[in-house]
């Protein structure tokens, strides 16, 4: 039988068809992935099955019975729970009082109903195999990855019979994607559904039985995950093949001069005693498990975070970076995640145009007497974003009403106009659709070769490998090795960031 089936369905936001007569479907019992571009409408398809958004037309059926979703919760009363490519914990609440919402599994009378919470969501979380997430620690301080890992168990929690996970592992460090791994094929031995969506094809060959692929919003196939190579799958999801080649490194052996030098930085948040050396014309890459410090280098670089000890000198002299301001003052820019933490440093203004989101860094330049030269500012807009792949019929909307990938590609275009002489990128492809990717890889090489810097971190070590001059290994705060040329392997690189082999 079918879990579910979705057909002919259209979804329209003003003149944006983002669903455009699409129909997917999937068997009890499996592991389905979904894939497709950003903007393709993998979230708004989700969206739709979980009663979300209703569509403007085409038929649902949840275990073979029509159904019409009014909203959220007629879909879980269905058995299907979403985990959304938005987080949506509430910040001021433990982990077990987000876990058990919207009511506790005992009512608080007792006085020690809070540690009842508690230890319910400890043997819980024992259940499922999750380490590492402690039930009393208030959400608003976790790590984006610890959310993220907290968001998956409270739909397990939910027992649900079809789960849905927009983007999962964006955020995951290897050890959970593993365990994600695990718990999903678990449940399904259970007679659990799960659909999947990622950019990674590694992880949906792994995961998944069968996967859909999504295109401009309608489903351009469904297929065994054994049956097809992945030069097909990409240039079904693109409509064309891609040569999916990194930009050549790196060549001549000349003498360069450092951009940035970094002298035994030490933080509160994790940092202690970096050094590095980052030169101009060089791609230099930061590999880590989560957690080693590499956040906290980036925020310390960009002035988001004090430093307690150290030094950083710029073009050989020193700086001092109290504020995001005297690093852009500096040339250095910061491009981050998808779902920064802090999104007013880090991130995109959700409720201004995207536009102005892109130049919002440099606006000076185009401001004469107090008066901004709009037609300036748009030609500019319209270059970096054709650059990056973001529809330009889209620089008047809201920030917010961009798919996730769109958003990401966004900051990365924010930064680019800046022309930052020092760009520090952290996880910048994170839910970058593969296309979009090399274009991306494209474009970092480029700014490299025409006299910039970049320091790089990547979750994704193939990024690493193929894109970096020179990569260094983060472990408990420090850099323990560092690799170059032929060296840079994703074996060397693993057992490194693993504390294996240090120097
Ligand atoms: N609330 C909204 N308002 C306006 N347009 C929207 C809204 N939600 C989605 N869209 C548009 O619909 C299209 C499909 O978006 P959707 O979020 O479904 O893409 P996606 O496949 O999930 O992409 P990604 O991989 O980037 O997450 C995009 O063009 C997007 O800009
Ligand atoms: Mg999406």
């Amino acid at each position: 039988m079918k879990a579910f089936e979705l057909a002919d369905i259209m979804k329209r936001f003003g003149a944006t068809k983002a669903l455009n007569g699409a129909s997917f479907s999937c068997n009890n019992g499996e592991i389905h992935g979904l894939i497709g571009e950003n903007g393709a409408g993998k979230s708004t398809m989700v969206k739709i099955v979980s009663g979300v958004y209703k569509p403007d037309s085409g038929s649902i059926k949840i275990r073979g019975q029509e159904v019409s979703l009014r909203n959220p919760w007629q879909a879980v009363k269905q058995g299907i729970v979403v985990v959304h490519q938005e987080l949506s914990l509430v910040p001021d609440l433990t982990v077990a009082e987000n876990l058990f919402l919207p009511k506790p599994p005992l009512k608080k009378i007792k006085l020690n109903a809070q540690s009842d919470i508690e230890k319910k969501a400890a043997g819980f979380f024992a259940d499922i195999g999750l380490k590492g997430i402690h039930p009393d620690e208030h959400v608003g301080s976790l790590t984006l990855r610890s959310k993220q890992v907290l968001e998956i168990a409270k739909a397990i929690y939910r027992q649900p019979k079809i789960m849905i996970l927009d983007e999962p592992t964006s955020a995951l460090s290897i050890e959970e994607v593993n365990w994600l791994s695990g718990i999903i094929r678990r449940l399904r031995e259970e007679g659990l559904t799960v659909v999947y969506i990622s950019h990674r094809l590694g992880e949906i060959k792994e995961f998944c039985d069968r996967f859909t692929i999504l295109r401009n919003g309608k489903e351009v196939g469904t297929y065994r995950t054994d049956e097809i190579e992945d030069d097909e799958v990409i240039r079904l999801m693109i409509g064309r093949s891609l040569a999916a080649t990194f930009p050549a490194k790196l060549t001549e052996n000349k003498e360069r001069s450092p951009a940035i030098e970094v002298q035994n930085l030490k933080s509160e948040s994790g940092l202690s005693g970096i050094d590095l050396t980052l030169y101009r014309q060089e791609v230099l890459g930061i590999a880590g498990l989560e957690g080693q410090g590499q956040r906290a280098l980036f925020r310390c670089l960009f002035g988001i975070e004090r430093l307690s000890k150290g030094k950083i000198f710029i073009n050989g002299k020193p700086v001092r970076i109290r504020h995001p301001r005297d690093a852009i003052h500096a040339h250095i820019g910061l491009t981050t995640g998808l779902v920064p933490e802090d999104r007013k440093t880090e991130g995109l203004f959700l409720d201004l145009s995207i536009g102005h989101n892109v130049t919002l860094p440099i606006l000076n330049n185009f401001t004469k007497l107090g008066w901004i030269n709009n037609n300036d500012e748009r030609i500019k807009i319209k270059g970096i974003l054709k650059k990056v792949n973001v529809d330009l019929a889209v620089i008047d909307l809201f920030a917010n009403s961009l798919s996730g990938g769109n958003q990401q590609k966004v900051v990365i275009a924010k930064w680019m106009l800046a022309a930052c002489n020092n760009m520090l990128m952290y996880d910048p492809t994170r839910g970058v659709d593969v296309g979009t990717k090399f274009e991306i890889y494209n474009l970092i090489r480029d700014m490299a070769t025409e006299g910039n810097s970049v320091l790089i971190y990547s979750s994704e070590l193939p990024e690493l490998v193929n894109l970096c001059d020179r990569v260094l290994a983060l472990y408990d705060g420090k850099v323990v090795n560092a690799f170059q040329g032929n060296e840079i392997t994703e074996e060397a690189l693993l057992s490194a960031i693993m504390g294996i082999n240090q120097i």
